[in-house]
């Protein structure tokens, strides 16, 4: 009886620490600072600028209106730093507000519109 006894506090000390693990890595997850991704900064350079490979085959250049290769030409009149859902660059990825979508017939999947969003949100910052 002793044994049993001593086998169940095992299993169950066993079985508490275990739920307490578990319960650590769920609050990492929950965290969300409300503009469509994690507390992490989305870096420029790291994170957006590669997104652009698809753009750039039609606004490598000037032409059409945007150079996506610059940041100066995004943040004078396409982006609005702080306000993604007023931005034209992050309604040419909903194809709302009367922009058309971009790329054209092909949306993005979520993930990425959601990272341009957060990017734009964070400050838009050239990092
Ligand atoms: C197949 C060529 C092509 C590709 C690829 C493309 N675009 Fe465009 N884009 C255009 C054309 C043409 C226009 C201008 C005509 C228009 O507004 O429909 C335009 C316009 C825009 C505008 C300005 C809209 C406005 O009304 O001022 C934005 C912003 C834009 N594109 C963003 C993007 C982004 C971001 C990507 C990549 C995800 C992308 N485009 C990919 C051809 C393309």
């Amino acid at each position: 009886m002793k044994h049993l006894f001593k086998y169940f506090l095992i299993i169950s000390l066993g079985l508490f620490m275990n739920s307490c693990y578990y319960d650590a890595i769920q609050d990492e997850v929950i965290i969300d600072n409300g503009n469509g991704g994690g507390t992490t900064e989305v870096s420029y350079a790291t994170d957006i600028v590669p997104l652009w490979s698809q753009c750039t085959g039609c606004h490598g250049s000037i032409k059409p209106t945007l150079n996506i290769n610059s940041y100066t030409n995004l943040l004078n009149g396409y982006v609005i730093a702080g306000d993604a859902n007023n931005s034209v660059l992050y309604k040419s990825l909903l194809g709302t507000g009367g922009i058309s979508l971009m790329p054209p017939g092909s949306k993005w999947p979520q993930s990425k519109i959601d990272l341009v969003k957060t990017w734009i949100n964070q400050g838009a910052k050239n990092n």
